[in-house]
């Protein structure tokens, strides 16, 4: 019975381990932190689970660009497509890239173990007040 338990405990663990995924950083300032998120978790909430600047002012319901990263040409490629409203609010984001998502909308999955997101040197909020924010 206890080796049943044992080898059921050692399954959760591995079950767990797998779960989890790492994920690089490159801030407004330039430097780099290394997160650990969990499969399925979205990626605006992994930001704020290590207090990385990521705003996301209207909460996650794609009603603003506050939340704006950029990721590598290879994350970028294989992600489903964006919506429709995560296109609008796209385009209110400031210097807006070829390779730009809202972090909100991106679930982290196994194959983004290892990726690096950017986060851009400005944000604009027009969701709360209509202002526009410059980082450094
Ligand atoms: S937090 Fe507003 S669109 Fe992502």
């Amino acid at each position: 019975m206890l080796r049943n338990l044992l080898a059921g405990t050692r399954k959760s663990l591995r079950y767990f381990s797998s779960d989890i995924i790492s994920v690089k950083w490159k801030k407004r300032d330039g430097s780099e932190i290394v997160t650990k998120g969990k499969i399925g978790q979205n990626i605006l909430r992994l930001a704020h689970e290590y207090d990385i600047e990521l705003e996301g002012a209207c909460e996650g319901v794609c009603a603003c660009s506050t939340c704006h990263i950029i990721l590598e040409d290879k994350v970028y490629d294989n992600l489903p497509e964006a919506s429709e409203d995560e296109e609008d609010m796209l385009d209110q984001a400031f210097g807006l890239t070829a390779t730009s998502r809202l972090g909100c909308q991106i679930k982290l999955t196994k194959e983004h173990n290892g990726m690096l997101i950017k986060i851009p040197s400005a944000t604009r909020n027009f969701y709360v007040d209509g202002t526009f924010l410059l980082y450094n």
